[in-house]
């Protein structure tokens, strides 16, 4: 292993473009906070940068969504997604964001030098064009009929829902994202950065001087360098991002992902002055944390773009994990099939760290792993709180009870072999935690620190100190010595569990040093291993759990709201809106009498409404149809109270078919019209008439 004189440490930028769910922090940010926490630990010279990915499509399409501009989105969840990271103790020295004046100027100086070492091949090419919303369209504002699985929501770019890699002309019946107008091809020209120049230095640079990356990472590398490397548009049509910085450029941006990773450049920039130190000294070890889905860009673009720029330094290693699945299914965000963070914080307050370990200790490392809120209530009852939490309890209860509070002596002259043995285990257990955590093996990692708490339970029942006659006469007596030095390294071993543990669950570590009444410093890395870190004669707090009982209701209410959420979200519209709050001519294609007339269209009162929880955008309404009440779950929250709008006539598609939302059945839909600004009204007739009425 080369010696190195700092790291720095860079997480995947996530797009500002929705809150994070717990397969982000499983893929990317748990994992090199922990690497982040135990170099320091180590007083090794680290830096550990991130920020918001600001740009690209994604932002955009989320603006459309949402009816908001894309400065606004960004804002909104820079802001969610920095407050969840610090909630969940991930302790990034900087959190910064690339739409801040000094990434623009550093990725345009990027591309500058690129440009003027003549690397960039100018190329007019053909690309798709909505001529109705007068735009070029990325590969994702385009969506139709998956080729592979029939999926009718896939992207140009991908099918979200079989996970085929796409091309627009793959799709069948392609249409606008923006408008559902059929896209055509238009001229475009474009900056483009010679990938295939590199392939022989990258297949050098990885396939033979990195075999020790992981086996996911480096297969993926294998396969792409294999198959061919291919010159890479690094400039977009769009008006959202940062501008390219030539004179016949209007119109262009500079590709997202040409852009964010100089987002890590900009980030060590804005955090310290010896930034150059961290990119361009050979003794830096870079590492970064990504998710699967990254792999490509971390390891082949952007190496290429620094090799092609000269003096910086490339990545000593990337760790990218799989993906995270939610109860036996892929996360889909736009499913709403995930567990957000921010939520979790909220429904779990204080349990940060129960958080940290499930995702830790079921980290999809080597393959796609599966959360399930079983296991997860699993892991911290029979793990967390009955063998680390309940260790710890029962050594600072017993302390109390038999030696006063005071951390007894060690008596040596009468160790035996089960003495002996937790000792071996104590002092062990540092490099076996060390030498995983500095191979990314953070799971294998974790279970030596359980299972140290583990075998200190074993050793605890198998002395049974509680058994043994306490005394405080003098020559001391036999039982008195067992007592002690049972308890002793009982204590020794709490310490060393705390600096073991810090990495993984700092809240943790901090509550057990409060508990041990020590100071941070103990928790530096040099001191595990030792069993003389708590002096005799000290006297320790009385005992609280570090750990409470997850019970099965809460379980329950968890599962609940995933597949409430779920049924939800498929309420969503098909294509993203440009512009909700403009009217638009119909864009829809033609339809014929016979498609209209089997709808059934009704006028109906409403009888009553009432907010759904933890469903801002619903109402729950019971409707009165003349020849029967029925119930209809609405979208109209955010626009009226429930109060205002009682009694009031309504046009309802009546044999709409059944549909659960947030767990309540819906029998139709009531039609409303939405204005310019995007206010709705009912749609009604001119005055009172009787409820089951037909609408022709
Ligand atoms: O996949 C994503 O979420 C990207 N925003 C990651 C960017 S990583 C880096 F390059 F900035
Ligand atoms: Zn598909």
């Amino acid at each position: 292993m080369r010696d190195y004189k700092r790291i720095l440490v860079t997480a995947a930028l996530p797009y500002a473009n929705g809150p994070v769910h717990i397969g982000h922090l499983a893929g990317c940010y748990l994992p090199a906070d922990i690497y982040v926490r135990y170099q320091r630990a180590q007083e090794r010279d680290i830096k550990f940068v991130c920020g918001s990915d600001e740009h690209g499509v994604p932002i955009t399409i989320r603006a459309m969504k949402e009816g908001i501009t894309p400065q606004q989105v960004v804002d909104k969840y820079h802001a969610l997604i920095k407050e969840s990271f610090a909630q969940m103790n991930i302790s990034f020295d900087i959190y910064s964001r690339t739409s801040n004046k000094i990434h623009h100027e550093t990725a345009s100086d990027f591309f500058k030098k690129l440009y003027n070492d003549g690397l960039f091949e100018e190329k007019e090419t053909e690309q798709f064009y909505d001529e109705q919303a007068k735009t070029f369209l990325a590969d994702r504002y385009i969506v139709g009929t998956c080729p592979v699985c029939g999926n009718p929501r896939a992207y140009g770019d991908q099918c979200e829902n079989c996970g085929s890699s796409l091309s627009p002309e793959m799709l069948i019946n392609p249409r606008s994202a923006l408008s559902d107008a059929v896209p055509v091809k238009k001229k475009t020209k474009h900056w483009y950065f010679p990938l295939q120049d590199y392939e022989n230095w990258l297949k050098e640079w990885i396939l033979e001087g990195h075999k020790e990356w992981k086996n996911n990472v480096y297969g993926q590398c294998k396969s792409w360098l294999d198959n061919g490397l291919q010159p890479r548009a690094m400039t977009r049509d769009s008006n959202w991002g940062i501008k390219v910085p030539l004179p016949d450029a209007e119109g262009k941006v500079l590709y997202v992902w040409f852009d964010a990773p100089i987002g890590y450049i900009s980030a060590t920039k804005e955090l310290t002055n010896d930034w150059a130190d961290y990119w361009c000294k050979e003794d830096t070890k870079l590492v970064h944390f990504i998710g699967k889905d990254n792999i490509v860009f971390h390891c082949i673009i952007f190496p290429a773009m620094l090799k092609a720029h000269k003096n910086f330094v490339l990545p000593d290693n990337v760790p990218a994990n799989e993906f995270l699945n939610i109860e036996g299914e892929k996360v889909s965000t736009s499913r709403n099939w995930a567990v957000w963070v921010n939520e979790y914080l909220q429904d779990f307050p204080g349990c940060e760290d129960v958080l940290r370990y499930v995702l830790c200790s079921n980290a999809p490392e080597t393959k796609d792993n599966d959360f399930t809120w079983k296991d997860f209530q699993e892991k911290n009852n029979s793990e967390l709180v009955s063998i680390f939490g309940n260790f710890v309890n029962r050594t600072l209860v017993m302390m109390h009870k038999l030696c006063a509070g005071k951390v007894p002596p060690l008596h040596t002259d009468v160790l035996d072999e089960d003495d002996k043995f937790i000792i071996d285990q104590i002092e062990s257990a540092k490099k076996k935690v060390e030498d995983n955590i500095e191979n990314y093996k953070f799971r294998d990692a974790l279970f030596e620190v359980i299972d140290l708490s583990r075998k200190g339970n074993q050793y605890l029942q198998k002395k049974e100190p509680w058994k043994k006659v306490p005394s405080t006469q003098l020559p001391v007596t036999g039982d008195q010595k067992s007592i002690d030095n049972c308890l002793h390294l009982c204590l020794q071993l709490t310490a060393n569990l705390a600096i073991l543990i810090n990495p993984f669950l700092p809240g943790t570590a901090k509550k057990m040093l409060h508990l041990m009444k020590v100071v941070d410093k103990m928790l530096e890395w040099k001191n595990a291993g030792k069993i003389k870190l708590l002096s005799v004669g000290y006297s320790l707090r009385a005992p609280e759990l570090l750990f409470r009982k997850i019970e099965n209701e809460e379980i329950t209410a968890q599962v609940e709201k995933l597949k409430n959420g779920l049924v939800a979200s498929s309420q969503l519209p098909e294509t993203v809106n440009p512009e909700p709050a403009t009217i638009q001519p119909p864009n829809k294609s033609t339809i014929q009498y016979d498609d209209f007339a089997k709808l059934d269209l009704k006028v109906g009162t409403i009888l009553s409404a009432a907010k759904i929880e933890k469903a801002d955008k619903l109402l729950k309404l019971e409707i009165d149809l003349g020849f029967e009440k029925r119930i209809i779950v609405s979208g109209i929250a955010l626009h009226f109270k429930p109060e205002e709008i009682i009694g009031k006539q309504v046009a309802v598609v009546a044999n709409l078919a059944p549909r659960k939302m947030r767990g309540i059945e819906s029998n139709g839909m009531i039609l409303m019209a939405e204005d310019s600004n995007g206010k709705l009204h009912f749609v009604n007739p001119d005055s009172l008439i009787e409820n089951g009425s037909s609408i022709t």
